[in-house]
């Protein structure tokens, strides 16, 4: 994994870079001097005589070479990863932090320093350098660690930057649920290490999806055995556990084995399902790939399978021996799932964090360590308190209800933070119908989950049908139903009973085409304030959209 410093012309990162090489003791690789290197000119000589686009190419090589290698901190050209291909090959194995600063700043670096820059402008001429920060702006924007380095030396921006590598640790404390939450840039590749420290010896296998392992195979942990099933909700079955814990058999696991499942919430809810049963319960790690499963999936024990019948209706609550998280795997995650993903992270929002709601609404980019961190630990306040959901953990279950029903009626072919984005703008709805919420609460909540690319509302769907799969949802207790629903931004109450017509007149609104529209006010992705940051990589392609 490397560490890549990156931002626009006077941010500092050749002398960052050296600084942090020396602390975390890592070779250094400053991608001018390679492309120097490699073209046998200065890089200021090699664009003036040929251009641009002769440059990058250079760069590009460059960066290939860099993109092969592992533990180096890597100082990047200020239009490095303008390059969709160049930045999707160096995030799959590396962390970029963007380090900025005010034009003024970085003017006042330029005058001081005597490098040749011609994409920025020479001799005190700094209209390039401005037009050059006006076009980039969405672009540097576009990288979750953003490091402020106005009123810092370079030694103190490399400081700032060993400490954000080093992994942040949660923990639920609770009885028969404990476990520690690891977050951290690189932790795929030292899964072997941690399974040493914490003392999860005997036989181990990973369990992974198919996708998953195509595109993260090389990060896990080596020379061990390795089961895939298929990729989606079709393989949380009882089938597939059966298949699963035969092949466990054959591998030799044991009841001194552990499983490490590393995947989205299908992997980490079955195989710890499956670890939760296997010759009576071994031990398991979720490693979660998908942001979904970081902030949510992954932390609080719950696994479990689906039925014909609905969503996870066998299941037991089996908590992993940790959860690690490494947010570079993240790189390659398909941009609809990362869509996907935010549903849950604004969900906690909603739950348990005013101020991270602002901050998605205020649109700074989500992604970091800490950012992870922060949504999870909304979940692992909540477990704590209600580990076995006999009361306060059923407010996690906001848009759930709804959502679930949706997953089902669509044949699970409306993505799981899709139907939680739905089933969110609903029952905000049914909250201000019922005067839980005031009005303008709905309306505030379906904005930011259209703006993020979610859509808030079912066109065509049968509200009959959808009623009907609610009732076969296991949080239905008693013969009323009973929804978590929000009083505010940060505060959702459990288990409200809610009136049949209240909640046949929101399904219908929101099934019905002609008034959806309405509804979804800052919503869907044809919406214009809908910002997709089309650099942004994934994998496949696809931009991410920021708010
Ligand atoms: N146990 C719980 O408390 C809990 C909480 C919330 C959700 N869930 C469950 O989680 C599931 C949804 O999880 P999900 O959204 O992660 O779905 P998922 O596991 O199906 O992952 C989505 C897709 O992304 C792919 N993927 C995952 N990580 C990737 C990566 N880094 N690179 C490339 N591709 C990657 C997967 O292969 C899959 O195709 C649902 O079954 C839901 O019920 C469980
Ligand atoms: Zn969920």
């Amino acid at each position: 994994m490397n560490i890549l410093i990156y931002g626009p012309p006077g941010a500092g990162k050749s002398a960052v870079a050296r600084e942090l090489a020396t602390r975390m003791n890592r070779p250094l690789v400053d991608t001018d001097q390679a492309g120097q290197a490699a073209a046998g000119v200065p890089v200021a000589d090699l664009i003036e005589r040929r251009g641009e686009p002769a440059f990058r190419q250079v760069e590009a090589d460059v960066c290939r070479a860099v993109a092969a290698a592992d533990g180096q901190v890597v100082a990047l050209g200020g239009g490095t990863l303008l390059d969709r291909a160049v930045r999707e090959s160096l995030e799959r194995n590396g962390i970029v932090f963007c380090l900025g600063a005010a034009p003024e700043v970085l003017r006042g670096r330029l005058i001081r320093d005597s490098t040749r820059r011609p994409l920025a402008g020479d001799n005190g001429s700094f209209e390039r350098l401005d037009a050059l920060l006006r076009v980039r702006a969405a672009h540097y924007r576009s990288f979750a660690e953003q490091v402020d380095t106005n009123r810092s030396n370079p030694a103190e921006v490399a400081a700032r930057l060993a400490e954000l590598m080093e992994p942040r640790t949660a923990s639920i404390r609770s009885p028969l649920l404990s476990h520690d939450i690891v977050i951290g840039y690189g932790l795929l590749e030292r899964i072997a290490s941690l399974r040493e420290r914490r003392g999860l010896d005997g036989p181990a296998v990973i369990v992974s999806d198919e996708a998953v392992a195509r595109c993260l195979g090389e990060r896990f942990p080596p020379d061990l055995p390795q089961i895939e099933v298929p990729c989606g909700e079709s393989s949380k079955s009882l089938d597939t556990i059966e298949w699963l814990c035969e092949r466990l058999t054959s591998l030799g696991i044991d009841r001194t084995g552990t499983i490490i499942a590393i995947g989205g919430g299908v992997v980490t809810d079955l195989a710890g399902f499956a670890a939760a049963t296997y010759m009576r319960g071994v031990r398991w790690i979720a490693v979660p790939t998908s942001l979904l499963a970081m902030v949510d999936a992954s932390i609080g024990g719950k696994t479990g399978v689906n039925l014909t019948a609905g969503k996870n209706l066998v299941g037991a609550f089996h908590p992993p021996s940790v959860v690690v998280a490494d947010p570079i795997a993240l790189a390659t995650l398909p941009a609809e799932e990362w869509t996907s993903g935010m549903a849950e992270v604004v969900k906690h929002a909603v739950v348990g964090d005013e101020d991270l709601f602002g901050a998605i609404e205020s649109s700074r980019t989500f992604g970091t360590a800490a950012d992870i961190e922060r949504a999870a630990l909304v979940k692992a306040r909540v477990v704590e308190e209600d580990p076995h959901e006999r009361g306060k953990r059923a407010i996690l279950n906001l848009g759930h209800t709804v959502g679930h029903a949706i997953e089902a009626v669509s044949h699970y072919r409306v993505r799981h933070g899709e139907a939680v984005a739905i089933g969110m703008a609903a029952e905000a709805r049914i909250a201000e119908r019922v005067g839980l919420a005031p009005t303008g609460l709905a309306k505030r909540l379906t904005a930011i989950l259209g703006r993020l690319g979610l859509p808030t509302s079912w066109p065509g769907a049968d509200p009959r049908e959808l009623r009907l799969a609610m009732q076969a949802d296991k949080k239905k207790s008693g013969a009323a139903l009973r929804l978590a629903l929000p009083r505010r931004i940060g505060c959702v109450e459990a288990s409200v009973e809610v009136d049949e017509s209240v909640l046949h007149e929101v399904l219908v609104e929101f099934s019905d085409s002609t008034t959806t529209a309405s509804l979804r006010s800052g919503g869907g992705v044809d919406d214009p304030d809908c910002i997709f940051v089309s650099e942004r990589s994934g994998n496949g392609n696809q931009s991410r959209p920021l708010v």
